[in-house]
């Protein structure tokens, strides 16, 4: 009796299991393949970790995201209908987020929610799923930027034919492979061809080379006023004159000896080649403190980046007192009676800083706002540019990064209180420009008339197309956008938005795509780049054909052999620092293959075949009349450092095979 109750019972149960729909929720899969702007995916909670709420109503089940994101489900049949609600969470109060929330199905656009604000109802989303293979959940921006867009799926559902789990995935890969060959053991110069310094101005060069130590150098031809240490490959001194000076740098150890030419510019043009370096920011955000750009500078040269051209390190935002002062190192008064700035307390003493990044040979950057505040809401320019001004020239300044923040409240004549707390405005055009471009000139002028070189980046994203007058205001650099983060959907934008700008760069005048993205970065809450390994090779790839200043985000002191070997491939760096300043653009497209070329000083071109698909390309590339190219050709691998074929391109096709969100970057030499 026992046993027949018991087979009963287990055929009810596998009966009614069988082939019937069982419900599964979004957030019993495994969300962390998610890709998204920012943060991490949340499970059953927002992008932030607080309880899913959407225009007041809480929710206990779904998947928290920020634009743009993008979450890729394998069903194979096995998933019959999704549901859903879909919102902006409430947690952005006090900010603008726009969203739309979108489902793909086998790549097809299946249901859209439109265009979502903050505290819009909850909308309801239902799609069958019949016939669908693979799913895809997006949140795209909202044609607003992809700032403080966090995105909810609540009470997000699969009717299943009754499985437990569906597969999600990733389809871009994640193990690291290196490329770069490591540096020989003779020497190689790597410093760029070309050197711009005014007349009267100190001047401070290290020679960048790579091979073993010791080594000694030498440098044939220095104007009068320049000396070498022979040691060091340090070059100081001062040059009173204008005038072009052709250099021979030579250096020599125990392996061999090697030298290369360099054209010194006496004259008005600094910054001739793109700042290498790095930057606080991207790493330290506001915890920076003069002991760790310290380390930096160490690092910097330990690491041997300094051998491959890195030469300048830049404090960020945070070096000055703070309006809101919660850590109490940020407390204090801002300026002194005569109205020069005092540094907050994890920056003792400048001056003593910029001595110390000196004596390494290397150069020194600080940041400050035309505003009364920075964007971090320390004490910015405004009203006292000309006391700023002096004050870096006496800390041995060499570079300022001047970032717009508040200064879109003086325009609008708000008091100084509530300057901080009104978003930046856009300036596109007539009067509105010349308002835009003041608080720019004034800085330049100033730190023009200093005793002393000082590079002048503008840091306002582009607007009223920065590009077209920048260089009035005496800048070497500014940015054409946005704050990059460290994400594919931010670095693909970023790329897409350079060629507008590309005539305009020259040497001396460099658009700005912000900064590098690799290694350990995080704005004070430290993790490895989430860019994947190919997509770090594209954004290298293309910031060297861009000829963009090219300053590091990342801890150095966690420099791994990735990212090490990323940022020590001397043929990639030297397409950067080509001394005939060209910006690459992008000359032809094939699907979602963009190929980008620039021309070279030697007649050479730089090629960058960027894929921003998630397949992978396999083509025989014919078009190179469209690039510009013609006759028969070498084609060199930069990142191998290896000559890959040779062709004549009337005839003959380059087979080209390029992972999905990855590059090939290669150079095209003319060859009998
Ligand atoms: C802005 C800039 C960043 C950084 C921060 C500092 O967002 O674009 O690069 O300098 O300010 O607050």
């Amino acid at each position: 009796m026992f046993r027949f109750k018991f087979f009963v019972i287990s055929f009810l149960i596998a009966g009614c299991c069988l082939n019937a729909q069982t419900t599964l929720w979004l957030d019993q899969l495994d969300l962390s393949v998610a890709t998204q702007g920012n943060g991490k995916p949340g499970i059953n909670t927002s992008v932030d970790g607080k309880k899913l709420t959407i225009a007041g109503k809480t929710f206990d089940r779904g998947f928290g995201t920020h634009a743009e994101s993008s979450l890729l489900i394998r069903l194979d049949g096995k998933a019959t209908k999704f549901s859903a609600w879909v919102g902006i969470d409430d947690e952005m109060k006090g900010h603008e987020p726009a969203v739309e929330f979108e489902i793909y199905g086998n790549n097809k656009k299946l249901w859209s929610s439109g265009i979502m604000h903050l505290s819009d109802k909850a909308k309801p989303v239902s799609v069958s799923l019949k016939g669908i293979k693979q799913l895809e959940l997006v949140v795209a921006d909202g044609r607003n930027g992809p700032y403080y867009d966090h995105a909810d799926w609540v009470d997000a559902r699969f009717e299943t034919t009754g499985v437990s789990t569906l597969e999600t995935f990733n389809p871009i890969a994640s193990e690291p492979y290196i490329l770069t060959p490591k540096p020989a053991a003779v020497p190689k110069i790597n410093s760029a061809g070309v050197y711009g310094v005014r007349p009267g101005s100190p001047f401070l060069f290290r020679v960048a080379a790579t091979g073993e130590r010791p080594m000694t150098f030498l440098a044939k031809n220095l104007p009068k006023g320049l000396t070498i240490d022979s040691q060091t490959g340090i070059i100081t001194g001062k040059i009173d004159t204008k005038g072009t000076y052709e250099v021979l740098l030579s250096a020599k150890n125990a392996k061999g000896s090697v030298s290369k030419k360099l054209r010194i510019e006496s004259g008005d043009k600094i910054a001739l080649t793109p700042t290498m370096g790095w930057n606080s920011w991207n790493c330290f955000g506001h915890e920076v403190s003069a002991d760790k750009v310290k380390r930096a500078a160490d690092a910097l040269v330990k690491t041997g980046l300094v051998n491959h051209g890195w030469n300048y390190i830049n404090v960020d935002d945070s070096w000055q007192y703070n309006r809101d002062g919660k850590d109490p190192s940020f407390k204090g008064q801002f300026r002194d009676e005569d109205g020069y700035i005092l540094t907050n307390s994890k920056f003792l003493d400048m001056k003593n800083l910029g001595d110390y990044i000196h004596a390494n040979g290397l150069k020194m950057g600080i940041y400050s706002s035309p505003g009364p505040w920075t964007c971090g809401g320390c004490a910015g320019s405004y009203g006292y540019e000309k006391q700023d001004a002096e004050s870096y020239a006496r800390w041995g300044v060499d570079y300022l990064k001047y970032d717009w923040c508040s200064y879109g409240g003086v325009i609008d004549g708000l008091p100084n209180n509530d300057l901080g707390k009104v978003p930046s405005l856009a300036f596109n055009g007539g009067g509105d420009l010349d308002k835009g471009v003041k608080p720019f000139k004034l800085m330049g002028d100033l730190l023009y008339g200093q005793p002393r070189d000082i590079v002048y980046n503008l840091c306002q994203y582009g607007m009223g197309d920065v590009w077209k007058w920048g260089d009035e205001t005496h800048a070497q650099s500014w940015r054409t956008t946005n704050d990059i983060t460290d994400t594919w959907a931010s670095v693909k934008s970023i790329a897409f938005a350079q060629d507008k700008a590309a005539p305009y760069a020259k040497p001396g005048n460099r658009n700005d795509p912000d900064m590098l993205v690799v290694g350990v970065v995080g704005w004070g809450n430290p993790h490895q780049s989430k860019l994947k390994p190919d997509e770090q090779y594209l954004h290298i790839s293309l910031w060297s054909i861009f000829s963009a200043p090219l300053l590091i985000g990342c801890d150095l002191e966690k420099l791994d052999d990735f990212t090490l070997s990323l940022l020590t491939n001397d043929e990639v760096i030297a397409v950067n620092q080509d001394a005939l300043g060209k910006q690459g653009v992008c000359l032809d497209t094939v699907g979602e293959l963009k190929i980008y070329a620039k021309d070279l000083e030697d007649g050479g071109k730089a090629v960058a075949f960027a894929n921003f698909g998630r397949e992978k390309v396999k083509i025989s590339y014919k078009d190179f009349k469209t690039l510009g190219i013609s006759g028969n050709q070498k084609v060199r691998d930069l990142w191998r450092q290896k000559d890959v074929a040779k062709i004549n391109t009337s005839n003959q096709t380059l087979s080209l095979e390029i992972p999905a969100h990855g590059v090939a970057y290669y150079k095209f030499i003319l060859s009998k």
